[in-house]
């Protein structure tokens, strides 16, 4: 049997675009490989949510470089049973369902848009990844952060499909939702997230493309764990 500590981390990355399902389908696989579930997305909402707070403002590359370095942003295993799948923590703060809001919604794109931002986050990804087994989820994971992933997946739907989503999820916690609002916003940061010049949303060449339009969350996790036992070579118990 090999140790376990003197493997290589392996890092599943599973990127897409707003809404496409990667944060459900990636904590499920997680769950079921026994993997750390890590969302990027997180670290650039703290970070936004953080400048809106303090006022930093936005529109200056130095100003926000400095706050991304500066800040201490912690995701922990959920620390409240209230349907969040984690913790996050910046500075001392719980800002889990603060980042969520439509505010850091309408900046976050601009924000994750700062080459030197991304540079302070994709630094801490990597050191999360060193821990060992590790399901990333976000934009860049498998052009960027993690180019030598064994393992890639570009989740995609049509935006529609991806806004009527959200638009349920924001109804499940029954909190106030606009359809049309919601399919607005999610094309804006389509166009922002895959036409900006740092680490544009876009799937590597290598990644596997699945549609998740009219697939379950199950049946996604399921070609996933399929593709995980074979390029990480897991021995993986049926389910
Ligand atoms: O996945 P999400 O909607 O929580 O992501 C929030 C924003 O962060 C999204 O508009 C794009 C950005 N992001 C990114 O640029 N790179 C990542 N690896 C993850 C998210």
């Amino acid at each position: 049997m090999p140790d376990l500590l003197t493997l290589p981390p392996s890092v599943i990355a599973i990127d897409g675009p707003a809404a496409s399902g990667k944060s459900t389908v990636g904590e499920n696989l997680a769950g079921r490989l026994g993997f750390l579930y890590f969302d990027t997305g997180a670290m650039y909402r703290a970070v936004t949510h953080a400048a809106l707070t303090r006022g930093t403002p936005i529109d200056d590359a130095a100003a926000m470089a400095v706050l991304a370095n500066a800040l201490d942003i912690d995701i922990l295993p959920a620390t409240v049973p209230d349907g969040r799948q984690y913790t996050v923590v910046v500075d001392g703060d719980d800002v889990t369902w603060a980042m969520r809001s439509a505010e850091v919604d309408a900046h976050v794109s601009a924000v994750s848009a700062i080459a030197p931002v991304r540079e302070a986050m994709v630094r801490q990804q990597r050191r999360v990844a060193d821990k060992g087994r590790v399901v990333m989820v976000g934009r860049d994971i498998g052009t960027v952060v993690f180019p030598e992933a064994p393992l890639k997946v570009y989740l995609d739907a049509s935006p529609e499909e991806r806004a009527r989503r959200r638009y349920r999820e924001l109804l499940d916690r029954r909190q106030p939702a606009d359809y049309e609002a919601i399919l607005e916003n999610v094309r804006l940061r389509d166009a922002v997230d895959s036409e900006r010049e740092a680490s544009p949303l876009r799937a590597a060449p290598d990644a596997v493309p699945i549609n998740t339009e009219g697939l379950s969350v199950e049946e996604v996790v399921a070609v996933i764990v399929q593709l995980a036992g074979q390029r990480l070579g897991l021995a993986l118990q049926p389910e």
